[in-house]
């Protein structure tokens, strides 16, 4: 078929050429926005006159139906046009004739590319931004059920500070909500049209770009025509949004795998989300975590692959970057499906507090605790630090617990100790004594979720 570029050259494109160039196999994904921004086109040229008003109404009425058609699956996508714009154009001519091509007057592929990927993945970003926030409620509600288990808080993978489970989600819900943040700033600076930047250098029509945005709702236009369609900072803004979101993914993933282990058995996944082992019939394996970690890699791919794209591509369009789309897509999909997934593992997880209060008492958590009550009582830190470093080796050798250990043995070491130890060193009392502000008690841990339910609302 004759190309609709055709005109300087006649000579057919060989079919490896035609394969290669095309991008309409990924492209149509695009077409709803391409339709709107094409209608809001139409409606500009008549209302500056460009076009007679009655046949913007035919151009708008005949796109109405193909987005109809496409919608209901009535008309299939023609794998033979080079791309969503040029298929779109040719329904439309196909359907209205010689009106239909006059669609195309003072715009580009070049612009309009630029814009339905603009509103493509402003809509999308919308959908990702409700699917975050439905998981922060999750984990905040998780939080909320476990705000009294104690488990052990870590660093280096060691056993540190007794902490409680929900003070542990509500980290995770602090790392989403700036995810929120991050995506909706994004998502705002997206949210200019490059429509009417034309090829690149603008146009002789007297077009009005504002018109076109507004009725597109962006908040503004782009200054400048050569950035309008060179511009692609905003899709490496979403990726790294995107590979943000799944690197936090991706380390609650790391903890849900080790966490349910046998090694530590804190909490159990459930059945619809885990899977069992071809051959080992005890196995209930927590792939669903896995494979959010595993994807986080392909979403650092796509942010390398678009970086990569545009590094030293001269403005303003190049074909390079139409290859813009797939890497965007690939991570809109992966983190839409990962939350998803997420979103359903997390509020089906039970936690085991006995396991976790048992993991609590060894390991000597409380140690720091024993420290601060000698400091409390006028001991200089680093001494009472010392003491009970020394505390601590001795019940490791005589196979105590600071809970355990005899007063009388407390008192061979120092003085100062007295009865009151006990209650310094019980692990409930060490968690609500914790008040400062963004610690670990309780009713720290609820100002933390009400502050995160009042953000996500
Ligand atoms: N399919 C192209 C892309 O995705 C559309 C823009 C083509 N422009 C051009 N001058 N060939 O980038």
């Amino acid at each position: 078929m004759a190309k609709m570029w055709a005109g300087r050259t006649s000579g057919e494109t060989d079919k490896t050429a035609d394969d290669f160039n095309s991008s309409i196999s990924f492209d149509s994904r695009m077409y709803k926005e391409d339709i709107e921004g094409s209608m809001a086109h139409a409606a500009m040229l008549a209302s500056v006159g460009i076009i007679e008003k009655s046949e913007a109404d035919l151009i708008i009425d005949a796109l109405g139906d193909i987005l109809c058609d496409l919608n209901s699956g009535k008309i299939a996508f023609d794998m033979t046009c080079e791309d969503i714009h040029m298929f779109v154009e040719q329904v439309l001519t196909e359907r209205i004739g010689d009106v239909g091509k006059k669609l195309h007057t003072a715009r580009s592929r070049n612009d309009q590319v630029a814009l339905d990927l603009r509103m493509y993945l402003r809509a999308q970003v919308g959908q990702i931004i409700t699917k975050v926030k439905k998981l922060i409620a999750t984990v905040t509600d998780k939080a909320e059920e476990y705000k009294g288990t104690i488990m052990p808080g870590y660093t280096h993978l060691q056993r540190a500070q007794p902490i409680t489970f929900g003070h542990h989600l509500m980290a995770y819900a602090m790392m989403l909500l700036r995810d929120v943040d991050r995506l909706s700033h994004s998502c705002e600076r997206m949210n200019i049209s490059p429509i009417g930047s034309c090829a690149l250098a603008g146009t002789t029509y007297d077009t009005d770009r504002f018109f076109e945005a507004e009725r597109l709702m962006f908040n503004g236009v782009s200054h400048n025509s050569i950035d309008g369609v060179s511009d692609r900072d905003f899709c490496v803004e979403l990726l790294s949004d995107f590979a943000l979101l799944m690197m936090h993914l991706s380390r609650f993933s790391e903890e849900i795998i080790l966490w349910s282990s046998w090694e530590f058995k804190f909490i159990e996944l459930s059945d619809a989300f885990t899977t069992g082992s071809s051959i080992m019939p005890q196995k209930k394996n927590p792939d669903m975590a896995e494979l959010c970690r595993g994807k986080t890699g392909r979403v650092y791919g796509d942010l390398m692959c678009m970086l990569t794209v545009l590094k030293g591509l001269p403005l303003a369009y190049n074909k390079d970057m139409q290859e813009d789309k797939e890497c965007v897509f690939d991570a809109v999909d992966t983190v839409k499906k990962s939350l998803d997934v997420f979103c359903g593992m997390i509020s089906q997880m039970k936690a085991i507090p006995e396991n976790m209060k048992s993991a609590a008492q060894k390991g000597f958590i409380n140690a720091t605790d024993l420290a601060d009550y000698l400091t409390k009582k006028g001991m200089p830190f680093r001494t009472a630090y010392k003491i009970s470093g020394s505390i601590v080796a001795y019940c490791i050798k005589e196979g105590y617990v600071l809970e355990t250990l005899p007063l009388e043995k407390y008192r061979e070491f120092d003085k100062m100790f007295d009865a009151d130890v006990y209650k310094a060193v019980d692990l409930n009392e060490c968690v609500e004594k914790r008040r400062s502000y963004g610690a670990t008690s309780v009713s720290n841990v609820e100002n933390q979720i009400e502050i995160v339910r009042k953000a996500i609302k």
